[in-house]
């Protein structure tokens, strides 16, 4: 297996082989590839089409497999999330995989001959309609679109179809999925405005925050984000760290009212669109919400808070770095609040970077509150 010059690597592991293109490529990984890149790669056209554009192709399969079956053609890849871009590069790279790579809340506007978009069982379909939107305008007339899910299809057909009016369906003999197919025939798509406004009330005050698919709390206050606000009660004076801010909620809801030393930071384009235009709204010029895929380079400030409402995927892993971040971050007499829904879990997290920790039950979560230091104990 390894001596093979035409071998795909996706990511360092070798213990899944999969053959595709009547064994044209011939990728290895850790757990095989996810059924829907395995349906587009199959749903790619023998000969070049032209500029192609790939998105949501989380280990870059497909982006190397356009690059492989077609030497000559320029590939670019979208990713909405810097931490996924990385990931995605790493295989680039050790592919020795030409591409251009784009990182941003909406599609590249192309023009582009063929745009490839993989969505696995259970993903926004709100999200999946926008980009089905962006792709039919970043498409060149009669250029073609390919959406490919794991799961059951069709919700994804009639998107494309609402979209493009000429979708068709190609279902594997072999299992589940199936790739939508369809070509640009008209000028311009109705794109529909999703966002929403999220309604905070903390301290006495309301906040308007505008949210958007794809950002965590789209149009809906979050109750572990609301648990947290109920145990912090109060503003918080000095700078505070938001980490993994999405649209900026508890950052900005615990923040005075320039915002100043207030960083909000999120690896999500699409959660750092909404955060910016969330601090303008309420006119918190001293503050910034900064794009970092993994919390590199933060301005090191005395903070005196830091929150995180860390995702639930990842097995820990994102938790436990927002609670590094924060340990090596905030000033000595600073605490982290954090919250999450599994308490034994994540009081291990925070106990491992912290030495004086406390949990509220709020509900079904949990509210952590961290210090470095114990307090000293009142006379
Ligand atoms: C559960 S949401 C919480 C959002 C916000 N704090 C709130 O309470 O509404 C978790 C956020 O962490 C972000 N995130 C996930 N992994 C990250 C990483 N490695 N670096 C920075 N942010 C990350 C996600 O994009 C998401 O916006």
């Amino acid at each position: 297996m390894t001596d093979d010059p035409n071998l795909i690597r996706i990511g360092n592991a070798n213990a899944r082989e999969d053959v595709l293109r009547d064994g044209r490529l011939h990728f290895v990984s850790g757990r095989g590839l996810a059924r829907a890149t395995k349906l587009l790669i199959e749903a790619l056209p023998a000969t070049s089409p032209g500029p192609f554009l790939v998105s949501r192709d989380r280990t870059a399969a497909i982006a190397i497999a356009a690059r492989r079956l077609w030497p000559e053609v320029s590939v670019t890849e979208h990713h909405h999330d810097a931490f996924v871009a990385g990931l995605a590069h790493r295989n680039l790279a050790s592919n020795a995989a030409r591409v251009e790579s784009v990182l941003g809340p909406t599609l590249p506007v192309g023009p582009f001959a063929l745009i490839a978009m993989s969505f696995e069982a259970g993903a926004d379909s709100l999200v999946a309609r926008e980009l089905i939107e962006e792709a039919h305008d970043a498409l060149l007339p009669g250029g073609q679109l390919l959406a490919g899910t794991d799961g059951k299809h069709t919700w994804l057909e009639e998107a494309v179809e609402h979209v493009f009016r000429n979708a068709r369906c190609i279902m594997p003999s072999d299992g589940p999925g199936a790739v939508m197919r369809a070509e640009r025939k008209s000028t311009i798509a109705r794109k529909k405005d999703r966002r929403h406004a999220l309604r905070v009330t903390h301290a006495g005050r309301t906040l308007s925050l505008a949210t958007c698919p794809g950002v965590f709390s789209h149009g809906r206050l979050d109750r572990g984000t609301k648990a947290l606000l109920e145990v912090a009660s109060e503003r918080t004076d000095g700078p505070i760290l938001d980490l993994g801010c999405g649209p900026g909620t508890l950052g900005i809801a615990l923040a005075q009212d320039d915002g100043a030393g207030l960083v909000l930071v999120d690896s999500d384009t699409r959660a750092i669109a909404c955060a910016t235009e969330n601090l303008s709204t309420h006119g918190l010029s001293g503050a910034q919400a900064l794009l970092r895929g993994d919390l590199e380079d933060l301005p090191a400030l005395p903070y005196r808070l830091a929150t995180a409402n860390p995702p639930y995927y990842g097995d820990g892993r994102i938790a436990n770095s927002f609670t590094a971040r924060a340990a090596g971050l905030l000033h000595t007499e600073g605490r982290l609040m954090l919250v999450a829904r599994d308490a034994a879990r994540h009081a291990e997290i925070v106990s491992a970077h912290f030495l004086e920790v406390e949990a509220k039950l709020v509900g079904d979560y949990t509210v952590f509150t961290a210090r470095k230091a114990r307090a000293p104990k009142a006379e």
